[in-house]
């Protein structure tokens, strides 16, 4: 499973790429408002410095909401880097443009993703990564993770190629669980991907080698 960074943030982006194990970034432009990245010049000059430090996809969300601006803001975008993925809202203008990118060898991520009927029409439109959002599906008690399932099932049936990117991933069980169905890709936060490293077990064994060396070696 490929793990991307959910998050327009370079310090954090950094240190996931120096632990080794990232394959990529995807940001929103509630992320980009946190960072405080405002006005076109300087999106643009995020996102370019995102790229210098990753060497994976880079998802830029498009602001535009009708098919000719998506286009306009989509191209533009692509531009600026090889690494650069299209993110485009699950919208009818959206799925349109989507196929116009994935038709012009564009990189698409189609977001705002909450059902498998909306991952089907993704795919269909060949979006390079479908984004359904589980997180925010759990917040309304229903059940993000069996969405996973059902887009995993109904892409194996068909062979789509769009990758299935598990976002609004918010803890490890996300990660695992994501894991076990088979999502090609999960995004979280990087609290998220360093909780993967913790085990009390792991804490205590560790302390218990360290003191026992010690001990030996007369310290
Ligand atoms: O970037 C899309 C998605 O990952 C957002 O997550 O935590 O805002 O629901 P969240």
């Amino acid at each position: 499973m490929k793990f991307f960074i959910d998050t327009a943030n370079l310090q954090q982006i950094k240190e996931a790429q120096d632990l080794g194990v990232l394959d990529g970034v995807t940001t929103n432009p509630s992320l980009m408002a946190k960072e405080g990245i405002t006005g076109k010049e300087n999106i643009i000059n995020h996102y370019k410095a995102i790229c210098d430090i990753v060497e994976g996809d880079v998802s830029a969300e498009v602001i535009a909401t009708d098919y000719e601006s998506i286009i306009k803001e989509g191209e533009a975008l692509a531009k600026l880097n090889d690494k650069i993925v299209v993110k485009a809202p699950m919208i009818k203008d959206g799925i349109k443009a989507i196929k116009y990118f994935s038709s012009n060898g564009i990189k698409t991520n189609c977001t705002l993703v909450f059902s498998s009927g909306q991952a089907l029409l993704a795919a269909k439109a060949g979006a390079t990564y479908v984004s359904p959002f589980i997180g925010r599906l759990d917040d309304i008690s229903t059940d993000g993770l069996s969405l996973i399932e059902d887009i995993r099932l109904i892409y194996d049936n068909y062979g789509y190629e769009t990758q299935i990117l598990a976002a609004s991933i918010r803890h490890v069980i996300h990660i695992i669980e994501c894991a076990k169905i088979g999502a090609d890709v999960m995004t979280g936060p990087l609290s998220a991907i360093l909780g993967l490293l913790k085990h009390p077990l792991t804490d205590s064994g560790l302390a218990q080698f360290l003191a026992d060396h010690a001990k030996a070696s007369g310290k």
